[in-house]
């Protein structure tokens, strides 16, 4: 999970790290309140997860609360690279002498955690990572040892940090990696770290990516999630611990039993309705191994609730749970959602195979649901619901 600005700004001020006082408005009097609690000059500052805000026109300064509303007025609403501006932080403006760039990230390919520092920070830092990579210092991190104050120093010496801010410099390397390592981050990134005319390092920006699979470990964080961005469906999918997830531009809704078997579904899907003008997966479920009447109909009431989604394929490879249980809680599921007043109209292709396969099929067949067409073959039922989907019934 990305996070907004303000909300990694406060994680690094809960860790210790230097940051200015601020605040986040959605509005320019809320703009204005919090301005005229910061003393001096002011940065207004668009929030939307996205890089290259201040190139975008999305940071500007202002010298009092009016302006700092009027400013806000401006920034609100803008679009930055297809994000609409809803936010913005306003902050004390710093005087800066110098630009610094430090992040520590996952580093995936390497299989290990990589700390990247360089003295050449600021809005150009990926000009200057292409074209004077020597001047950007990558130090690799072990997972089992972290960074202590002398790794902090280490990385400092790398990126040729001054020595008048070595000390400093080497406190934020230390309580950075703290707070990535707390907050249990796969990216915690500060451009610029500033050195302000006055002789302190200051973290002016926060680039804070979360890992999720880690939310457990952390109530907290449940609060930074942006309600306004997630998917109802995939949002109503978790909280009945279902994997739905929504894909753009697709008709076909893909129910399946197990990670694998719906990922190759997705491209069998596509293969086929490459036929019928590019027809596409509209989304996909995972219904996991069990697969309940209830764990049945609540998948398919979520994959129906798809706008977009004009025909279901159903496939299910039985394996520990069996093709006749299966079968069964598809044709439960049906009667369950008509009870709960669900209009049906979208055909279902059902493919079963593997364990009690003849089984299932029979139990489908007697049930002769008008929507339900039962095909064998993974490919055959793909474009048959890709047709469906196409001639749009
Ligand atoms: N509090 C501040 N005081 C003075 N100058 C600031 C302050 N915050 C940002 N700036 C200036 O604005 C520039 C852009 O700000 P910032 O780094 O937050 O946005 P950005 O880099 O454009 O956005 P992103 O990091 O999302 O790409 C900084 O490089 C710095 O020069
Ligand atoms: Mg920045």
């Amino acid at each position: 999970m990305d996070l907004y600005e303000y909300q990694g700004r406060a994680l690094f001020a809960k860790h210790g790290l230097p940051v200015l006082p601020g605040g986040v408005a959605r509005t320019p009097e809320e703009a204005r309140a919090i301005a005229a609690d910061i003393d001096g000059d002011l940065v207004v500052k668009a929030q939307v997860k996205v890089g290259g805000r201040g190139k975008a026109g999305g940071v500007k300064f202002a010298a009092d609360a009016d302006e700092a509303a009027a400013r806000a007025g401006e920034i609100l609403g803008m679009d930055i690279k297809g994000h609409t501006v809803s936010a913005v932080m306003l902050t004390a403006s710093a005087a800066i002498a110098e630009e610094y760039y430090l992040s520590y990230l996952l580093d995936r390919a390497e299989r290990t955690f990589l700390c990247i520092a360089s003295v050449a920070g600021g809005m150009d830092i990926e000009q200057v990572a292409a074209e004077t990579p020597e001047k950007v210092a990558k130090v690799a991190i072990d997972a089992n040892t972290g960074v202590d104050e002398a790794t902090a120093r280490e990385i400092a010496a790398a990126a040729k940090f001054p020595g008048h801010v070595a000390d400093q410099v080497a406190d934020i390397v230390l309580g950075l990696w703290r707070a990535f390592v707390a907050e249990d981050a796969t990216l915690v990134e500060v451009n610029p770290l500033a050195l302000t005319t006055d002789g302190r390092v200051l973290c002016l920006d926060a680039k804070v990516t979360l890992d999720e699979n880690a939310a457990f470990r952390h109530p907290d964080h449940e609060e930074m999630v942006d309600r306004s961005a997630v998917d109802p469906l995939e949002q109503r999918a978790k909280e009945k611990d279902l994997n739905y997830v929504k894909l753009d531009h697709g008709s076909v809704g893909v129910v399946g039993n197990g990670a694998g078997l719906v990922m190759s579904t997705l491209d069998v899907v596509a293969s086929a309705g490459a036929a019928y003008g590019g027809v596409r997966p509209a989304n996909f479920l995972d219904i996991g191994g069990g697969a309940s009447a209830a764990v049945m109909a609540n998948g398919l009431e979520i994959v129906l609730s798809d706008p977009a989604v004009r025909s279901v394929f159903v496939n299910v490879f039985g394996g520990i749970t069996a093709c006749d249980e299966v079968a069964g809680g598809i044709v439960h599921a049906l009667d369950l959602l008509t009870q709960r007043g669900e209009t049906l109209d979208k055909p279902l292709v059902v493919r079963l195979d593997g364990n009690n396969a003849a089984q299932g099929r029979a139990i489908l067949d007697r049930a002769a649901n008008p929507l339900v067409e039962r095909v064998d073959t993974m490919d055959g039922a793909a474009e048959r619901a890709a047709e469906l989907a196409a001639r749009g019934n």
